[in-house]
């Protein structure tokens, strides 16, 4: 089966598609997760968001006074512009999907549950209309994945492990997944692993708030290939300061969002800076990505079962030369190798559209591909839902 997986992070930076082709095992003999799976990846592509529609989605995330009406509107513009990445994909590769999914644009996370109105909650919202994709691409639509993890008690997140153990389990030794997207979340699979000892869960920021300092201190929407964090000089006791907070010593699984390291974040993360040079601030929030991974590889995977050896890396921050120097400088005394998911076949910006790929390809087959360790769910959980065309 032909698949198109869509992916928009939380960085809102745009829209990444993936065809592939995903050959399951038999379905009446092998239960999920199944090692069995075959994924070729036969295109990628990229579709940045243009500067409005980026604009107007970063108002919308966790903003107190984006209108209803605006919200509705966005879920079909959304929809529009996912039907046409996949159809300009499908055209470039000269592929036709059979099935898409599509995780959506996240607007609202909330991984833990907290009272409200009566009741204990843990909430979170995807936008960017199923029925619109399939009407225009013309092929059923999975999208929604998280709710039903949610409604089965886990944090909604992360899901792509299920790819990285598909990917990346081995009898013989353990690997460290590491995507840094927006956020940045590993998945550890020590050496012949069963999916139910995978550790997986969100490491702290990745990109969002180097972009959101770049954008504030030097109107650029990132830091291109980490030019500018390359002039700065880590200012050491904010960064050991920030990496004493909750949110990092926190024991996983944990999620994170634009809800811990948005706005309000940035804002504190410059007063804590003080009256310093805008590239000492970039420098330093660069470090914290570096260091916030490091420490909790130290902290919740290491020492645990199995040694590892390599960390592979995916997502938008492998482009930034800074954050992968320094990160490659916390790594190497733990005995850890940096290699791009590229090495293994995959672009290291196409990962997570091939893994709602293949979420959407087990959703279509009634199977399960929540992870329960990574997510904290009860039980194992059909994810999304299905929009005919
Ligand atoms: N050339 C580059 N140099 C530095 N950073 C980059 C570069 N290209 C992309 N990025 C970073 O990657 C981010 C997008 O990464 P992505 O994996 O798409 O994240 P998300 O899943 O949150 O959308 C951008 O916002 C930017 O911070
Ligand atoms: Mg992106």
């Amino acid at each position: 089966m032909i698949v198109a997986g869509v992916m928009s992070g939380t960085s809102a930076d745009g829209i990444n598609v993936a065809l592939v082709r995903i050959n399951g095992p038999a379905r009446n003999q092998v239960r999920t997760p199944s090692p069995h799976h075959r994924i070729k990846l036969l295109g990628h592509a990229e579709f940045p968001y243009a500067p409005a529609v980026r604009s107007f989605i970063l108002s919308t995330m966790n903003s107190a006074r984006a209108s209803v009406a605006n919200l509705a509107r966005l879920n079909v513009l959304l929809g529009e512009l996912y039907a046409d990445a996949v159809k300009k994909t499908e055209g470039r590769f000269r592929v036709k999907a059979q099935l898409v999914g599509s995780h959506g644009q996240t607007i609202y996370h909330q991984g833990e549950a907290a009272a409200f109105l009566g009741k204990k909650l843990a909430t979170t919202w995807q936008t960017g209309e199923g029925a619109v994709i399939a009407a225009r691409v013309g092929v059923p639509v999975v999208s929604d994945f998280r709710p039903a993890d949610m409604a089965a008690g886990g944090k909604g997140a992360p899901l792509v492990p299920f790819l990285d153990f598909l990917l990346y389990r081995d009898s013989r030794v353990g690997h460290i997944v590491q995507n840094i997207g927006g956020i940045a979340n590993l998945t550890a699979i020590p050496a012949g692993a069963s999916q139910k000892q995978v550790i997986a869960f969100d490491t702290g920021p990745g990109n969002m708030v180097i972009d959101a300092l770049t954008e504030r201190l030097f109107g650029e929407p990132y830091d291109r290939d980490g030019q500018i964090a390359a002039l700065g000089t880590v200012l050491d006791p904010v960064l050991a300061e920030v990496l004493r907070e909750p949110f990092f010593r926190r024991k996983p699984p944990k999620t994170a969002g634009r809800e811990e390291f948005g706005r309000e974040f940035v804002d504190k993360f410059i007063e804590r800076c003080g009256k310093v040079n805008g590239r000492d601030v970039v420098a330093t929030a660069t470090a914290l990505t570096a260091g916030s991974i490091a420490d909790a590889i130290r902290r919740f995977v290491l020492g645990r079962r199995g040694a590892y050896h390599d960390f592979i890396v995916s997502g938008g921050g492998t482009r930034n030369a800074t954050l992968m120097a320094m990160l490659a400088n916390q790594l190497r005394p733990l005995g850890l190798q940096i290699r791009s998911s590229d090495e293994f076949g995959l672009p290291a910006e196409a990962k997570e559209a091939v893994a709602f790929a293949v979420l959407a390809y087990e959703t279509w087959h009634r199977q399960a591909s929540n992870i329960p360790s990574a997510t904290g769910a009860k039980r194992a959980a059909i994810l999304g839902k299905i929009s005919y065309v």
